[in-house]
């Protein structure tokens, strides 16, 4: 049996890591394809180093660009590797350009699409993640939901056939890679334990717009003079913040490049909270016993927030979300499966017809 794989952006690559070891324990062959969506070293191909990945059979290096463009190239450039490869499955994960992509072209070809965490839903509908998900689970044969909740969604849209619970293939790769966390940045920003908190952000609502994201950095400065606010800046983030002539207001954070996945592990277990829109690293924080503070409209990870491991926040409400007094008990994780997804996948992609 023969899946060709997509990804193409930084959490792609760290859901591929742990999938590609389990096709490979199934005996089944891999075509790695790289959209080159993320392309800066601390995007890209520092994952593929850390996580000890080989290198994808193919690069697209479409870059950045409008959505349509981006898309568009991902396309063009698919269509043949995938006539010349002619595999069993055409494998997608998450809700980003190169998975819509790499649906669009399969659904054409008529080659089975398996997505990996299926069925995620969430306000607002129109932002672009969200248009991607709903469309490329419309095509897929094979759904693999990392939570009940995402099953649900999907029965709501009378999809039955397909759908698996398989639980995160994320928690997998935490749970393998959790004694290589790194401690390096930790000790290079000269840290103290419980006493800083990790910021991630990158969605458009909160980035885009010079007066929100002026918001969210006056309340990060705020947060300063209590906790170190440790923010690592995604490149449509910096760009932003220069663009916006907003550096002044970042001078009591302390900003560092996009992390390793080691390394922001290794962080986040020594912080004392997390402020995300990232839909991965809100959950990895979970993983790591760690409050977030989630600057989205809503999540797909809506389990995180009904028991109280995550709240929701608006910018302006950040630093009061943040200190709020809520204390949940991390000790039960069973959330989001026994650190068996990826198998579980493979398994499945072997036996399902
Ligand atoms: C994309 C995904 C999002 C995912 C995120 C993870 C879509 C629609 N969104 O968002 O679901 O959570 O990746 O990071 O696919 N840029 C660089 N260097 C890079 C990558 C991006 O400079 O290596 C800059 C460019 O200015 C680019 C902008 O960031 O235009 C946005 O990149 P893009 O890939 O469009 O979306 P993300 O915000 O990264």
């Amino acid at each position: 049996m023969k899946v060709l794989s997509i990804v193409g952006a930084r959490p792609q690559f760290i859901k591929e890591a742990v999938v590609q070891t389990a096709l490979k324990k199934e005996g089944i062959t891999e075509v790695l394809v790289n959209t080159g969506q993320h392309y800066d070293k601390n995007m890209s191909d520092i994952f593929f180093d850390i996580l000890g990945m080989p290198q994808p059979q193919y690069n697209l290096n479409v870059g950045s660009g409008k959505h349509g463009n981006m898309t568009g190239r991902m396309i063009v450039d698919l269509e043949p590797i995938m006539e010349a490869e002619n595999p069993d499955w055409v494998l997608v994960y998450g809700d980003t350009n190169s998975t819509l992509a790499g649906a669009v072209v399969a659904s054409k070809l008529k080659i089975p699409i398996a997505h990996v965490e299926a069925g995620i839903r969430m306000l607002p509908k129109d932002m672009p993640e969200e248009i991607n998900r709903v469309m490329v689970d419309s095509v897929s044969k094979a759904m693999f939901c990392p939570s009940r909740f995402a099953v649900d969604n999907l029965h709501r849209e009378g999809k039955n056939e397909g759908v698996f619970l398989v639980g995160d293939v994320m928690y997998d790769l935490f749970l393998k890679m959790q004694p290589s966390f790194s401690h390096n940045l930790f000790n290079e920003l000269k840290l103290t334990e419980g006493e800083f908190i990790v910021v991630t952000l990158h969605r458009d609502y909160n980035v885009d717009d010079p007066e929100t994201l002026t918001t969210v950095l006056q309340q990060l400065s705020e947060i300063a003079k209590q906790k170190e606010v440790v923010f690592t800046v995604h490149p449509r983030t910096r760009k932003n913040i220069e663009k916006f002539n907003l550096q002044h207001l970042a001078q009591a954070i302390k900003m560092v490049e996009p992390l390793d996945y080691l390394n922001l592990m290794g962080l986040t277990q020594k912080a004392w909270k997390v402020v995300t829109d990232s839909g991965g690293y809100q959950k990895e924080s979970y993983f790591a016993g760690k409050q977030a503070v989630v600057m989205m409209p809503d999540t797909g990870w809506r389990e995180l927030t009904e028991q109280g491991f995550n709240v929701l926040s608006k910018p302006h409400e950040l630093k009061d979300k943040l200190f709020d007094n809520r204390s949940p008990d991390f000790a039960n994780q069973q959330i989001y499966g026994d650190g068996k997804s990826a198998e579980k996948i493979a398994a499945l992609l072997k036996s399902f017809k």
